[in-house]
């Protein structure tokens, strides 16, 4: 059975009910949702709905109609970014940032319509707020912050960056992908304007979907336009949320998984499948550290971090270990550059990347026994 050491770029295993939720809807009600419809078109709708309001309430939202459905993390943070940038916004991010920001803000700087000003982590993998304070012009629009590397682990201080980004009048946006469902989010009571994550990463969804909270202060342009399943006159989307960002039919088999992965989260408690998690990463970074040329990238300070570990090992390219672990040991690891290239270049790892070994609530110390075994055997020591 192969060791899966690779959630953070999807959990798996996903728990049992995920899978029987989406196996339940696809035979009894996989009808397109509506809410004027037949019966499995209303049991699909209420679907929709359901979830809505478990996200609400997991992350403490204003209002279920806030709760966008996305195809993934990378469709969300397009959504937003693109939905609320105009020409002549300057735009405040980080190095630490995946690509599905990056690149989007990337475009925006080159079509000469908008500036954007990356902020340095330090060599811990983390930024200063007092760095983004600075930053700030009278263009500031919009900042944008990943709540946790995905390459290094590392959780930034988005509470106090949070609050400035208010004090200054500019939209704070949140990639969740690394922490929701890992790490608890209140926006009741943090000044976040817009969350965007994946449902297929810590809150244990499947593959395909994702959301895009949009607080009361967001003016934005809608990102796809189509049918909405409801008020069909209208000549252009209607204005009321979510339907205004959610032209086409969702992923309703997806989402009802999701659904099923939050409650499993709830139930089970999200602090203490991150403490477990945690606890096994640690024990991970620590039995490595001493490995012949291996390198732990960023800080391994365990209450700020969420359970991924990060190594390079010398003389042995991220890509070759990747291949040795999967085709000898079974082991399942991410090699490379992680879709996150600024941050390896500031932790001089770019262009072959490192080796991320990230965990999921089904891990176990087997597992972990099992990676520091085979680290041992090809490196020595
Ligand atoms: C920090 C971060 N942001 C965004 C994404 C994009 O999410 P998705 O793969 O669901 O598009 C990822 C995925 O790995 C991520 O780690």
């Amino acid at each position: 059975m192969t060791i899966y050491l690779d959630n953070a770029a999807t959990t798996w295993p996903k728990p049992e009910s995920v899978y029987l939720a989406m196996d339940n809807f696809a035979r009894k009600s996989m009808a397109n949702p509506g809410r004027s419809g037949h019966h499995m078109a209303k049991a699909s709708e209420k679907i929709l709905d359901d979830t809505r309001i478990a996200l609400n309430r997991f992350f403490e939202g204003c209002s279920p109609d806030r709760w966008a459905f996305t195809l993934n993390g990378t469709d969300a943070l397009n959504m937003a970014i693109k939905g609320v940038v105009d020409p002549g916004d300057h735009i405040i991010t980080s190095d630490l940032e995946h690509n599905s920001v990056n690149r989007p803000l990337r475009a925006l700087e080159l079509s000469g319509n908008n500036s954007v000003t990356r902020i340095s982590s330090d060599e811990s993998g983390t930024v200063n707020p007092d760095a983004f304070l600075k930053a700030f012009t009278p263009q500031t629009k919009l900042v944008v912050l990943t709540h946790a590397s995905n390459v290094l682990g590392t959780v930034q201080p988005i509470e106090a960056i949070a609050h400035l980004t208010r004090s200054k009048g500019a939209l704070f946006l949140v990639d969740a992908a690394q922490t929701a469902g890992i790490l608890p989010i209140s926006l009741s009571k943090l000044p976040i304007d817009l969350l965007a994550f994946p449902g297929h990463k810590g809150l244990l969804g499947p593959t395909g979907t994702g959301n895009l909270y949009v607080g009361p202060r967001v003016k934005m342009r809608a990102w796809r336009e189509g049918g909405t399943g409801g008020d069909s006159r209208t000549e252009t989307q209607p204005r009321d949320f979510p339907y205004f960002l959610e032209g086409g039919t969702p992923n309703i088999m997806g989402i009802a998984g999701l659904l099923a992965g939050l409650k499993w989260i709830t139930e089970k408690s999200q602090n203490i499948i991150h403490q477990q998690e945690n606890d096994l990463a640690k024990r991970l970074s620590e039995s490595i550290a001493l490995l012949p040329g291996l390198r732990l990238l960023g800080h391994q300070n365990w209450d700020k971090k969420v359970a991924t570990v990060s190594f390079t090992v010398e003389g042995l390219e991220p890509y070759e270990m990747g291949n040795i672990l999967d085709s000898s040991f079974d082991i399942a690891i991410r090699p490379g550059l992680h879709c996150a290239p600024q941050i390896h270049l500031a932790q001089s790892t770019f262009p072959d990347g490192a080796i991320r070994a990230s965990l999921g609530p089904f891990n176990s110390e087997g597992d972990i026994e099992a990676l520091i075994i085979a680290l041992r055997q090809v490196l020595g020591g």
